[in-house]
């Protein structure tokens, strides 16, 4: 199955993309990761992509479409796989459908998490990442037991760059010119398009996940 998450900064798709793939052992496609790792790496695809994502504007689709084509190529065509971040913009949506249509696959489900702004920025503001696993935390909402330090293997945390409050408002507008159309692309296409509520606990947000993609085994 492949299932496509849309939804704003902050929303959760990562928070509910990591539960859902660890739990049902499938894979990830999660491009904003991808250009991290890149740009960790001092690649020049990763400086290219920094001149961007610091300014919170999307990078240029032909270079995530190869990034994400490269990932794709790695996988067997039976693989499930939940996309983060990724279409992003009407372009990177129709190229990608091509590029699962030519291996006669399909995206199968669209979820759009949902939440009001004010609760986006107070998740962005508070959240933490650790540089080596890449467990998300959150200073008011979802702290680690020793403040600044992973709870998995003990890695100071740190802030995202394009966290700031300037580059995080630029960030909204850019979801809503460039990708909550989207929302409207896919209801009109064949794929079954789920809105979740995305402000509850992670834990009401995941299991609603799973019942909308048809996963909730209990
Ligand atoms: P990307 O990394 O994809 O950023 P984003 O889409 O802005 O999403 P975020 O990672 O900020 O939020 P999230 O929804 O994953 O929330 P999270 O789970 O972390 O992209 C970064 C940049 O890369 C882009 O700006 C662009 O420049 C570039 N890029 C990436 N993909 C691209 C593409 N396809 N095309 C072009 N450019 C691209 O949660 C946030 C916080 O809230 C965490 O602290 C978490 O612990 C907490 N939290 C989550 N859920 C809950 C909950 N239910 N209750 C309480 N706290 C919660």
């Amino acid at each position: 199955m492949h299932v496509v998450l849309i939804g704003p900064p902050g929303v959760g798709k990562g928070t509910q993309g990591v539960l859902l793939a660890d739990a049902f052992g499938w894979e990830r496609i999660v491009t904003g990761d991808l250009l991290r790792a890149e740009r960790d790496a001092g690649t020049d695809l990763g400086w290219e992509a920094q001149q961007y994502m610091a300014k919170g504007e999307l990078v240029h689709d032909e270079l995530i479409i190869a990034i994400v084509k490269e990932k794709l190529a790695a996988l067997t065509p039976q693989t499930n796989v939940v996309f983060d971040g990724f279409p992003r913009n009407r372009s990177q949506a129709s190229t990608f459908s091509m590029m699962l249509q030519t291996v006669g696959l399909a995206i199968d489900q669209v979820v759009v998490l949902e939440a009001d702004d004010d609760v986006l920025i107070k998740r962005i503001s508070g959240r933490r990442s650790c540089p080596t696993c890449g467990a998300l935390y959150n200073e008011s909402l979802a702290s680690p037991t020793r403040e600044g330090v992973c709870d998995t293997d003990g890695a100071a945390l740190f802030r995202r760059a394009d966290d700031e409050p300037g580059t995080v408002r630029n960030r909204l507008e850019v979801y809503r010119r460039e990708t909550e159309p989207l929302i409207a692309y896919y209801e009109s296409s064949r794929a079954p398009v789920h809105h979740i509520a995305g402000g509850p606990s992670v834990e009401v947000v995941q299991t609603a996940l799973r019942n909308a993609v048809g996963l909730n085994l209990s």
